[in-house]
């Protein structure tokens, strides 16, 4: 779990992709790589994601892929077996987070109120995906919600973008944010990966400039 979160924390943004065509997947990855972001959250909301997450472990073995948007056991076990080095999930889901910890597969499952916090405390979870984070009331709200639990660190998701990416960044208890604006489904389909480097580029310096603003 450690390295994972690690890597997540050091980069700040996960790309979260959505991927028909698995022939898509390693120019995509280098797209995000050579923008800046080597990682990416292969979401499987598509039949193509497992093949996805395969093709870029074996050809990009330094890149940081895992799986999204999973939502049972069965699939944790294909996004492990496809080479994803960790999970993401929507939801707070018992049967997936147990799967993952018996077979030291880092997760990060969804939370968005305190019972579904206290659910993954309950199993020892220290990062914790914030979703739909901007939906549900963005940064004021995590602040609230994050208030009473120390050590938590969250990795908001859903409706992040280069404009709103650094004040999320900017509350320490934000390990890192995930989305899918750097790489929008339709440019993936229609093959735009010059866009999805530049756009990449673009999110990595849009969550640096606060920093250097603030020294
Ligand atoms: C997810 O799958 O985690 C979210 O749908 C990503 O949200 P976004 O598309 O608003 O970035």
């Amino acid at each position: 779990m450690t390295e994972v979160r690690e890597r997540i924390r050091q980069l700040g943004i996960l790309p979260v992709i959505v991927i028909d065509d698995a022939a898509a997947a390693v120019p995509l990855a280098d797209a995000l790589a050579a923008g800046g972001l080597p990682a990416a959250e292969v979401t499987f909301r598509t039949a193509a994601a497992a093949a996805a997450i395969a093709r870029i472990s074996e050809a990009r073995p330094d890149l940081l892929v895992g799986a999204g948007t999973v939502l049972t056991s069965a699939q944790a076990a294909e996004a492990q077996a496809a080479g994803a080095r960790f999970v993401v999930a929507p939801g707070f889901s018992p049967p997936v987070v147990d799967w993952c910890l018996a077979h030291d597969l880092p997760v990060f499952p969804g939370v968005c109120t305190p019972t579904d916090i206290e659910a993954a405390l309950g199993r020892g979870l220290d990062t914790l995906k914030f979703f739909p984070a901007e939906p549900i009331g963005g940064l004021p709200y995590l602040k609230a919600i994050a208030a009473p639990y120390g050590s938590l660190r969250f990795i908001p998701t859903g409706g992040i973008n280069a404009s709103n990416v650094r004040a999320y960044l900017e509350f320490p208890k934000v390990l890192a944010c995930g989305g899918s604006w750097m790489a929008p489904a339709e440019w993936v389909r229609t093959g735009e990966i010059a866009r999805i480097g530049a756009e990449t580029a673009a999110a990595v310096a849009a969550a640096r400039r606060g920093a250097e603003v603030n020294g």
